[in-house]
């Protein structure tokens, strides 16, 4: 990107709820099996909230973390995004709640409704604050708890999505590390093939919402499929070129964990070999906005990413919506610049 000031991570946090539901759990729910599941979407087990927890309790601890992880106070975060299909309400902000609890008392909030893809957008958005010099420190945190909103009758999506949350700080990093091309986009007519029809201005809560059960997640998952499959790669693609990369020079893909199938044709239309994509949907199925922030702590963690490392993160969503992001990985640069 042409910028004078380079962005990136400084620090990450994650948090997943201890229970686990496995396929073997999901086959006394709905009619299902092990099998089918992880024959056609790669995923063994999923984590389930505890009902005392909202999104926001979910989306505070990953913060926590990543505020420790980048040895920054909670008081010195300009701004705060979150991004949810599952805010705790419809308002306020469920950014203002975690806000509230980390007592981060100099920050703006906002949420951002981009589906699967609200990390990187939120990523990308956060950036332009740094960049324009309003900001300089912005929390970036994809957090759900989509198992409050599955309905468990519908084999065809409750054994898809899973609860969690991950959180990056973003900063001024030393020049060429950070974020070197991004790429955000959007289809609207496509808005129909997933979505939660009831509960805003269209179908308010009433009995007839509840009867039709538009309180839930609704999606045509073919439809999904075929858009995931075509806008990863692409998109990638298009943040390498303005990063002025080719995919050659990528040493790990951090995809949305949606589908074990799309994450291969993802990497496939990249010529990536699958030991270049991190891949995790077999432990926590989709947890939308959270799965990548948990998919690139996992490898760092893991050692996987290493200073100096070329990563793409790639993610789709509801909206339809899709996001990219470049970033050269070096904490220890980006620790000089903090
Ligand atoms: O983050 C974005 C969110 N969404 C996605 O990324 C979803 C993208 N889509 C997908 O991942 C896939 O389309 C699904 C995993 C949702 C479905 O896989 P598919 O290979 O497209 O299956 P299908 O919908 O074409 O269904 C094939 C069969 C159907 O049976 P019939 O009509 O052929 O007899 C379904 O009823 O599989 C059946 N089926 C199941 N069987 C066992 C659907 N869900 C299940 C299930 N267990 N859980």
């Amino acid at each position: 990107m042409n910028n004078t000031k380079s962005v990136g991570i400084i620090g990450l946090g994650t948090y997943v709820p201890d229970k686990i539901l496995t396929n073997k759990d999901m086959e006394k729910i709905v009619e299902t099996s092990d099998e089918w599941i992880v024959e056609r979407t790669g995923i063994r087990e999923r984590r389930i909230a505890d009902p005392s927890m909202a999104t926001s309790d979910l989306a505070t601890f990953a913060a926590e973390r990543a505020l420790a992880d980048a040895g920054v106070s909670a008081d010195e975060i300009d701004l705060i995004i979150v991004g949810t299909a599952t805010p705790d309400m419809l308002f306020p902000a469920t950014a203002c709640l975690v806000q509230a609890n980390l007592k981060a008392v100099n920050a703006a909030a906002f949420d951002l409704a981009a589906g699967c893809s609200g990390f990187v957008y939120g990523l990308i958005t956060g950036a332009q604050f740094i960049q324009a010099g309003l900001y300089k420190k912005v929390l970036v945190i994809g957090a759900e708890t989509l198992s409050r909103i599955l309905d468990w009758t519908d084999r065809g999506t409750c054994v898809l999505f899973g609860d969690g949350a991950g959180a990056a700080v973003l900063g001024e990093t030393t020049n060429g590390f950070g974020i070197l091309g991004a790429d955000l986009g959007a289809d609207g007519t496509g808005g129909d093939f997933l979505k939660m029809p009831g509960g805003g201005s269209k179908n308010p809560a009433s009995k007839e919402s509840i009867e039709g059960r538009m309180h839930y997640i609704h999606m045509t998952g073919n439809e999904v499929f075929k858009f995931a499959v075509r806008v990863m790669g692409e998109s990638a693609v298009k943040s390498l070129q303005l990063a002025g990369l080719d995919s050659d020079q990528v040493d790990l893909l951090i995809p949305h964990q949606a589908n074990i199938r799309i994450i291969q044709s993802a990497a496939k239309r990249l010529k990536l070999s699958m030991n270049k994509v991190a891949v995790n949907v077999d432990k926590y199925g989709n947890t939308s906005a959270a799965s990548i922030p948990l998919a690139l702590k996992e490898s760092v963690d893991s050692g996987r990413i290493k200073d100096g490392d070329t990563i793409v993160l790639v993610g789709f969503g509801a909206g339809l919506t899709w996001a990219s992001c470049v970033l050269k990985w070096g904490k220890e640069a980006q620790y000089i610049a903090k």
